[in-house]
């Protein structure tokens, strides 16, 4: 992996909100901080870059990771974060989008909201007068794909020129952003879902262009054998994601030939790794010997969001 210089670098967006508002240049910037501030841990060295800033984070839909991850981050840079049940403030009594992010950008020195509508984000971010990090909506998942390149990276030592194969759901915010970072990194990318289930046509094809200026090529398959050949890297997600709860028995039919199991994995790189964002339904979109077994490293994945949005924060917040 070589050495790694912290950098004093600043993200050219004011928001992240997807994985395209970030360049190739600053996915890879954002790496190697990670990798940095995951070792000044590890070491016990203080590196206290957000000291008396604050973090709001509003959640309309559950979270472990995401959660716990940009709490524990910001309060390792110096600075603390501010946990905020969106049913439990007045937006989720009807006060206006608009207002909420005004207000709110007058306390605190960032804000990261999962939601379900990206307009909503949107909208949020345009009123907001500090940076606004997209923690989840239903077409995208940026702050998880940051933690995955850090972790296919650390396991493979680059990104540009690996195969990544997902297969499952290909019409859900893992894989926009999945294939937004592939097409910027350089990384080719196969989707393996059923008919319907594709990724949305428009956010396919703008990755797909972007992934051709920068020599990746996206691909999207209805047959996940033909997608997984000589992967260096298996992605799944769960069937039904959060708020499609109702159409999980009708899932669990369409997608039965979509399961990362051993049978599919053959026909991957004998060394590929397997990544999941979790939460997982193991007999589901995966088996437990792939999940639980030698090639997967979702606890690492886990991990590795803490040290992402470590460097993301870093980046946003102490411009
Ligand atoms: N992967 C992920 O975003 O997990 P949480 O839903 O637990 O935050
Ligand atoms: N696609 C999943 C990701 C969970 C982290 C969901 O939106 O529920």
């Amino acid at each position: 992996m070589g050495s790694v210089k912290q950098s004093n670098t600043s993200l050219q967006t004011d928001h992240l909100l997807t994985v395209a508002d970030l360049t190739g240049d600053e996915i890879m910037v954002l790496i190697k901080e990670a990798l940095v501030m995951k070792k000044q841990v590890k070491e016990g060295t203080p590196h206290p870059y957000l000291q008396g800033k604050t973090l709001g984070m509003i959640f309309e839909k559950s979270s472990t990771r995401t959660r716990v991850s940009f709490e524990v981050g910001m309060m390792q840079l110096g600075g603390h974060a501010l946990f905020l049940n969106a049913n439990d403030t007045q937006l989720g009594r009807g006060e206006t989008v608009s207002d909420t992010a005004q207000v709110l950008s007058r306390y605190v020195d960032g804000l990261m909201i999962r939601t379900f509508s990206h307009e909503m984000l949107e909208e949020f971010a345009d009123a907001s007068s500090v940076p606004v990090i997209n923690g989840l909506t239903d077409p995208h998942h940026p702050t998880q794909v940051l933690a995955d390149l850090l972790t296919i990276y650390e396991y493979k030592g680059k990104l540009r020129g690996l195969k990544l194969c997902y297969v499952g759901d290909g019409n859900n915010n893992m894989t926009h952003s999945l294939l937004q970072a592939a097409a910027l990194t350089g990384m080719h990318m196969a989707v393996a879902s059923p008919e319907g289930y594709a990724p949305h046509d428009m956010i396919f094809q703008q990755a797909k262009d972007k992934g051709e200026e920068n020599g990746a090529k996206l691909a999207v398959h209805d047959n996940p054998i033909e997608a997984i050949q000589d992967a260096d890297i298996v992605v799944t997600d769960v069937w039904a994601s959060m708020g499609e709860e109702n159409e999980l028995a009708e899932r669990k039919l369409r997608f039965e030939s979509f399961q990362v199991n051993k049978e599919l994995t053959q026909f991957a790189k004998s060394d590929y790794l397997f990544l999941h964002c979790l939460p997982a339904h193991q007999g589901e979109e995966v088996t437990a010997e792939i999940i639980d077994g030698e090639h997967s490293a979702v606890f690492d994945e886990a991990e590795n969001r803490l040290h992402a949005q470590k460097a993301l924060i870093k980046l946003l917040m102490g411009k």
